[in-house]
């Protein structure tokens, strides 16, 4: 395969597309998309998001020490680009989007209503990136949609159907077809395993 180089940049797909909600010590609710965001821990229970350190976001988190992350469904790709250029500080994004919150169960920060799924974190470390803050919550709760739980308790991600973020061609795409399963333990997988 030929490849070009692209020299130190951040160009990686796919990202996700995720929405992370805050209240500021005034009660003020602020929504923002963030693509830089991915579990990084299962005990305990972690997701880390990255944040410039002047978004509204973060310094609602610093003021709280709380937020929630929300996977975004491809049916609300413009709300969340919406989110992703404007700022709280000038905004209320939720008005203008008309997004809803309902109250979290562990932490302040609210979920949003119209998400399939809302990640509860209280933030536990923090590391200082350049401009950028990577934060680090630990998950005190999940939400996930009722409706996407099949006869057999299985997740079927069709209903969540989560937007994909093409961060360095700037595109929202939706999941596609299911490749094939994991963790095929046990399978012979190539001719030239034993
Ligand atoms: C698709 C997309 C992904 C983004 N991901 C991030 C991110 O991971 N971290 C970040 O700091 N900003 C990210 N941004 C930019 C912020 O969402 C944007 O600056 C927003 O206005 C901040 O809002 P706030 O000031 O209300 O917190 C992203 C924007 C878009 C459109």
């Amino acid at each position: 395969m030929k490849k070009r180089q692209l020299g130190p940049c951040v160009t990686f797909f796919p990202q996700p597309t995720t929405l992370v909600s805050t209240v500021s010590s005034e009660g003020l609710v602020d929504i923002m998309t963030a693509s830089w965001a991915g579990i990084v821990s299962k005990t305990p229970p972690t997701i880390a998001v990255s944040l410039n350190k002047n978004r509204k976001t973060y310094e609602n988190i610093c003021q709280t020490g709380n937020f929630v992350v929300n996977m975004v469904p491809a049916s609300l790709a413009v709300e969340a680009d919406y989110c992703g250029l404007r700022s709280g500080r000038d905004d209320d994004k939720l008005m203008v989007t008309g997004l809803s919150t309902a109250p979290a169960h562990e932490v302040e920060a609210p979920l949003i209503e119209e998400c399939p799924l809302n990640v509860e974190c209280r933030r536990v470390q923090e590391l200082e990136l350049g401009e950028y803050r990577l934060v680090l919550g630990e998950i005190v709760q999940i939400h996930a949609a009722d409706e996407a739980f099949g006869e057999n308790g299985q997740i079927d991600t069709r209903t969540f159907d989560p937007l994909v973020y093409l961060g360095g061609i700037r595109e929202y795409w939706n999941l596609g077809n299911k490749s094939a399963d994991a963790y095929r333990d046990g399978k012979k997988l190539f001719p030239s395993e034993e």
